[in-house]
């Protein structure tokens, strides 16, 4: 058994009393992190890949490591498929940029959801503009999951790829990611798997979903910001030409051209965020040795109890799949409060020292288009959350309605 409440103490900024339920925007960081980026400044701070010395020998090994950990972590084959970029956003970018530059032609089909992140819908329009392609968005039923018919109808569109969120940051919906990802391969679509919001939160296996991409950030699992990774195949990396050209990502260079490194380094032009790495690699640690499978569960028993507390307080609405189907959702619970806006419940809930997040959680087409609000306030939970501190929230919805005289 896992001891949650004690865990709470390895999050110094915890120690502050506040109640932070925003862990879908970014996480908060153990001391083993914090101590693991220290530590690099403090005693071997050196670039890698270059020094023949030892503190460069060994920040390049703590950098390898990070990644051995990162693969580890997520199934994947071997470190060299594990592209450290600056975040989920520049890893969906790079397949666009990359992968999507070669392969997409004029007139051909790129597919994602209206359930999307920005970052996994900017790329693709940018991408469609360039080179002439469609663009097309499976819906969502029932404002909660995606229309699986829907899914299937657009698959024989013969897109050339696939993009989709395996857990919505505004729904909490989480995605079939495996069965997903066997239908686009039957038609014959490449599927990139947005993981920013699942890889934190539950255990994630690339072999068993079989995706050929896939991206998550580092400030949403424990680690530092400002490094992310792209997870691809290995032929898809092989074939694909790099984005970024600089030093550590060539292998010779003479006036007239260039050649390329080995993966992963081939996509890693210049010095690299090795601190974040390093911290990283202590985030990665720090979670496996939880375990994911028990911060799933820890999540759901939260969210349920969020849900259930939330379903009985008059003229609040929970957005997403509903209290009978905590299997299919995360740890994010978006709400309103009817009449009240969700930046004024924001500003409320911060007088009472917890912090919430209100807006369209950059994902403006799904919260306007498909839920028809302007915003929504939403609560997201990590393995640090607990019971008290859903009530936190609970007394600060009553605190909102008080104020604006909601029944
Ligand atoms: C589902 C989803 N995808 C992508 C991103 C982008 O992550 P980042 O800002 O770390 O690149 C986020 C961030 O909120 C997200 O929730």
């Amino acid at each position: 058994m896992v001891d949650f409440e004690n865990a709470r103490k390895d999050f110094p900024i915890l120690e502050k009393g506040m109640v932070y339920l925003d862990s879908a925007a970014t996480s908060q960081k153990p001391a083993s992190v914090i101590n693991a980026v220290n530590e690099y400044y403090k005693n071997y701070n050196a670039n890698i890949h270059r020094g023949i010395y030892k503190i460069s020998e060994l920040a390049t090994e703590k950098y390898v490591e990070s990644k051995k950990l990162a693969a580890k972590f997520i199934n994947a084959e071997n470190y060299e498929q594990i592209v450290y970029v600056r975040n989920a956003t520049e890893a969906l970018n790079l397949v666009a940029l990359s992968w999507g530059e070669r392969n997409i032609k004029q007139g051909d089909v790129i597919l994602t959801t209206k359930m999307e992140h920005h970052s996994n819908m900017v790329p693709w329009q940018l991408l469609a503009i360039r080179k002439g392609a469609k663009l097309e968005y499976v819906d969502i039923k029932d404002k909660a999951e995606l229309d699986m018919e829907d899914l299937e109808e657009k698959l024989t569109h013969s897109p050339k790829i696939l993009a989709f969120t395996h857990v919505s940051n505004v729904l909490g919906t989480i995605n079939d990611a495996k069965g997903i990802t066997k239908l686009a391969h039957r038609a014959g679509a490449k599927v990139v798997v947005d993981a920013a919001q699942s890889v934190p939160h539950m255990p994630v296996d690339v072999k068993e979903i079989d995706c050929d991409f896939m991206a998550f950030s580092s400030h949403k699992m424990l680690g530092p910001s400002g490094i992310g990774v792209l997870y691809a195949k290995r032929n898809l990396l092989e074939e694909m030409e790099p984005v970024l050209g600089g030093g550590d990502m060539i292998r010779t260079v003479s006036f007239e051209k260039s050649t390329w490194n080995d993966l992963p380094w081939k996509f890693e032009a210049g010095t690299p965020n090795i601190e974040g790495a390093i911290g990283f690699g202590a985030a990665v640690k720090y979670l496996s040795e939880m375990g994911m499978n028990n911060i799933r569960e820890h999540e759901k028993a939260i969210t349920k109890y969020a849900m259930e507390k939330l379903n009985g307080i008059s003229n609040v609405q929970v957005y997403g799949p509903t209290v009978e189907n905590t299997e299919k959702r995360a740890g994010v619970v978006s709400f309103g409060i009817r009449g009240v806006h969700p930046h004024d419940i924001s500003s409320i809930f911060d007088e009472e020292n917890v912090a919430i997040r209100s807006g369209h959680h950059c994902a403006m087409p799904l919260v306007t288009s498909v839920l028809n609000e302007p915003a929504t306030s939403r609560m997201s939970f990590y393995l640090y959350n607990n019971e008290k501190d859903v009530d936190a929230a609970l007394n600060a919805i009553n605190k909102v309605k008080r104020i604006f005289k909601i029944s």
